[in-house]
């Protein structure tokens, strides 16, 4: 660095972290004077075993081959996932990990530092920053609750999370050395569970984690070390083979049950301190990586202070790389974490299914990653799937994106749907050409459901003059051609959704001014209460008896016309912030009268709609809802927990499956975008309200698509934009998987066949390459 001078380094905190950074110093330059402060003797340590993966240990290796080789032999290895609930055992192979005792692996890198010329000195509390002033470099590795993050907690801005769940980091004898296990027990007073690992051949780590309202039922909060481990041991007893529960956390006052605590400053550095492992950021233990970020942490720093001229610029060059892995990181673990906390709303699902779902809860594990990880488990899985979906046991396996579904009287083919798309090219409400050859597309394109796009029950009910309607008898007619030409010529099914503008509507086409008033020809809007879309849209006429009245005529009227037309399904659009989405939220509902105020208020005209329309639609033809699980604005719009009561009154009143979007209902909304983002609100829904669901959103990959049927993320899966790209979406998918069992049109055979040979070459190519690099020992990227 700058001068190459030597520099007089104090880190304080003897964890990984700290050692480790001690080390790396000393590797660089052997003048640096390097002083860790600890306040615990080597041989205490609070806390067992810990994970690394075998990229860490590579990591190790190139940064200090010496204590990585002394690492890798306090390894124990093991590959297998085991998950015990419900008196099944569930296991999956392919996983590695190792596990080490963290006091080993302390031990190690004390001796590595001590021999490298580290001055260790143990036992000193670190009560301020005061002693330290006289350091070039002070590197703050205390740990979660750093006493130097506090101290200077205005220049670091920690975001410091506390999580809801209850855990306590136990040992035993008893041996789970063939798999890193999972226990679920249920129990009288709720359920708790145990993530349990190996990490030397005498002890294992033993996690004890349960909710606050089980902790407490058990009375955990006022029980003693010695009382939590008796009570934990007779909770386990079934796999703790008689051995006992061991803590090593007598410094903690009370009980040693914790919360686990999310931090993640905003800034890491300060003058000549630098934040490094857990004091600057957390990872929940479920994804069990914070031994390794600060590990690779401590290596990164020493090599941007001995590659950049200032300190300076070495700190900003270690925050800017070493904040891109925390957050990547951070995002899988707060996935996980927040899995185990709603761990409850999966419990009823069958084992197969609740352990796939627990080991992609990170998301950081595809359905294809399973599949190479442990294909005959993945079979497995994908059978049951389908056992579930035909009520028969399959031969073979086949991706879950191609079974069958049935609601109602309606099956469809596979779980592909394409979601309703505005295609603003309707004349007076009338579906053109353009319609019969956009749907009939998507239709021959292989999905097994393809939805209109919102299509209106009355003139003042378009969102455009392009949209289309079904209030007249040309409507029912144009529909008529085009739901005939998809049963003559395809097996798809096809379902028309029938919405209502409201306060959204008399705008401009979608590829003109989106949402804006048009130039002229405005017409009256309608709305629950006089609450305009944005300062620009015009003032909606608050709705009448008489009008709630008419709007019950018009859809009743619409849904005979489908029925007619011979729809397969009809999907009622609650969502996005026309009319009935108006209705259910906050926002735009002010109404003092019966369908104001309470969600059940709000939610009264959107019930009795919907009983008029199911009354007049076909006993055997089912019905969707969708609706916008979440306003994007916080506690004073819909949440996904309000969701959830909607999906409650929409089951109870016989509602088939509900389509869950979301957003789109205010310009105040700040969404969080991202792969699958809507996707945890139909999950939820699914799992809490036990009704079937369609997800839509950011879906476009075969993989998202089996990943979330498989893990009872949904029962459909909706994609819109990638349709819109390939009408072919699903064939396409099914050539690349191999998949031979969708039907093609008959005169498309030939070009069926080409894409399958051209699909097996790239396949066989990707093959052979990957041969070719494992035996040349070139890394795959
Ligand atoms: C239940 C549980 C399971 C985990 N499992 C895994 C796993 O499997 N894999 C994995 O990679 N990570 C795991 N972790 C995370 C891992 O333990 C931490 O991320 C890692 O130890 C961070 O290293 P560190 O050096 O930053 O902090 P720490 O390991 O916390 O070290 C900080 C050190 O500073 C000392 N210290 C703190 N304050 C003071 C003070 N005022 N004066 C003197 N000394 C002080 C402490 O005694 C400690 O030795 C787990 C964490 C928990 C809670
Ligand atoms: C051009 C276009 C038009 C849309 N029109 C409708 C519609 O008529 N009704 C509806 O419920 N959603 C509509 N949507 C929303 C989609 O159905 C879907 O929910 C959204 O695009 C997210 O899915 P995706 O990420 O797969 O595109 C439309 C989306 C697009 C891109």
């Amino acid at each position: 660095m700058q001068s190459e001078a030597a520099l007089r380094v104090a880190c304080l905190g003897g964890g990984p972290a700290g050692l480790y950074f001690a080390i790396a110093m000393k590797l660089r330059d052997a003048r640096h004077e390097v002083v860790v402060v600890e306040r615990n003797r080597p041989y205490d340590t609070f806390g067992w075993g810990v994970v690394l993966s075998d990229e860490t240990l590579a990591n190790l290796k190139a940064a200090d081959p010496v204590s990585a080789t002394e690492i890798a032999h306090g390894f124990v290895y093991w590959d297998d996932i085991a998950t015990h609930y419900r008196g099944t055992v569930a296991r999956s192979s392919g996983h590695g990990f190792c596990g080490i005792g963290r006091k080993r692996l302390l031990n190690i890198l004390q001796d590595r530092a001590r021999a490298l010329g580290v001055e260790l000195k143990f036992e000193t509390e670190i009560e301020s920053l005061e002693p330290y002033k006289g350091y070039d470099l002070i590197v703050a590795a205390d740990g979660a609750n750093s006493r130097v993050r506090t101290e200077l907690a205005h220049v670091f801005r920690p975001d410091i999370e506390v999580r809801r769940n209850k855990y306590i980091w136990l040992g035993t004898h008893q041996r789970f050395d063939d798999a890193f296990t999972f226990i679920f027990e249920e129990t009288d007073k709720g359920w708790i569970w145990a993530h349990a690992y190996q990490f030397e051949p005498e002890t294992a780590t033993f996690i004890v984690e349960c909710s606050e309202a089980t902790w407490r039922n058990f009375g955990f909060d006022a029980m003693s070390q010695e009382e939590t481990l008796a009570a934990c041991e007779r909770i386990f007893a079934g796999n703790l083979g008689g051995n006992r529960l061991m803590t090593n956390a007598r410094h903690l006052r009370g009980s040693a049950w914790l919360n686990f605590n999310r931090v993640l400053c905003q800034s890491w550095s300060h003058e000549n301190i630098v934040l490094m492992g857990d004091s600057a950021a957390t990872a929940h233990f479920s994804v069990g990586s914070g031994t390794k970020l600060a590990l690779e942490s401590a290596i990164a720093l020493a090599d941007y202070l001995h590659t950049e001229p200032t300190m300076a610029a070495a700190f900003e060059r270690y925050e800017e790389d070493r904040r891109t892995q925390v957050l990547r990181l951070q995002s899988a673990a707060r996935n996980s974490t927040e899995w185990f906390e709603d761990v409850e709303r999966y419990l009823g699902l069958h084992p197969v299914q609740l352990n796939y779902s627990l080991l992609t809860r990170s998301q950081r594990i595809s359905h294809e990653n399973l599949r190479q990880r442990d294909k005959a488990w993945l079979d497995g899985a994908e059978m049951w799937f389908e056992e579930q979906a035909t009520g028969h046991k399959p031969n073979a396996a086949r991706p879950p994106m191609f079974t069958p579904f049935r609601l109602r009287g309606m099956d469809l083919k596979n779980r592909v749907v394409v979601s309703p798309m505005a295609q603003y090219k309707a004349v007076d409400g009338t579906p053109t050409d353009w319609h019969l050859v956009h749907l009939a597309e998507r239709a021959k394109g292989g999905a097994g459901l393809v939805v209109t796009e919102m299509t209106c029950v009355s003139p003042e009910g378009r969102i455009t003059p392009g949209c289309t309607g079904l209030y007249a008898a040309e409507h029912e007619a144009a529909w008529k051609r085009i739901v005939d030409f998809v049963h003559a010529e395809t097996d798809a099914r096809i379902a028309i959704q029938l919405g209502h503008s409201g306060p959204k509507g008399s705008t401009q086409l979608g590829w003109e001014e989106m949402d804006a008033p048009l130039p002229t020809g405005n017409w009256e809007l309608l709305a629950p209460s006089p609450v305009p879309w944005s300062p620009h849209n015009q003032v909606p006429r608050e709705m009448t008896r008489a009008d709630l009245q008419r709007v019950v005529g018009e859809y009743v009227a619409a849904a005979q016309m489908a029925e007619r037309a011979g729809f397969d399904m009809l999907e009622m659009h609650y969502a996005h912030g026309y009319l009935l989405s108006a209705f259910i939220t906050p926002l735009t509902n002010r109404r003092t009268d019966e369908y104001g105020g309470s969600l059940e208020g709000r939610m009264r005209f959107p019930l009795e709609l919907y009983r008029a329309v199911r009354a007049a639609w076909p006993e055997a033809k089912p019905i969707s809802v969708r609706i916008s699980a979440s306003d994007w604005v916080g506690s004073h719009g819909i949440t996904p927990a309000d969701a959830v009561e909607i999906a409650r009154l929409l089951k109870r009143e016989g509602v088939d499956i509900i389509d869950v979007s979301a957003g789109q209902t205010s310009i105040e909304a700040r969404p969080v975008y991202g792969r699958m983002f809507q996707t945890p609100f139909s999950d939820r829904i699914r799992n809490e309200v036990d009704i079937a669901t369609m997800a839509v959103g950011n879906i476009t990959e075969v993989d998202h698509v089996n990943s979330i049927l498989m893990a009872g993320r949904a029962d459909l899966v909706c994609l819109a934009r990638p349709h819109l790209a390939d009408p072919y979406w699903t064939l396409h998918a099914a050539a690349r998987a191999g998949y031979t069992g969708t039907t093609w049109p008959k005169p498309y055979l030939a070009g069926r066949d080409q894409l399958y040979r051209l699909a097996a070459q790239a396949e066989a190519r990707a093959e052979t390459r990957a041969e070719t690099w494992a035996e040349t020992g070139t890394e795959r990227v």
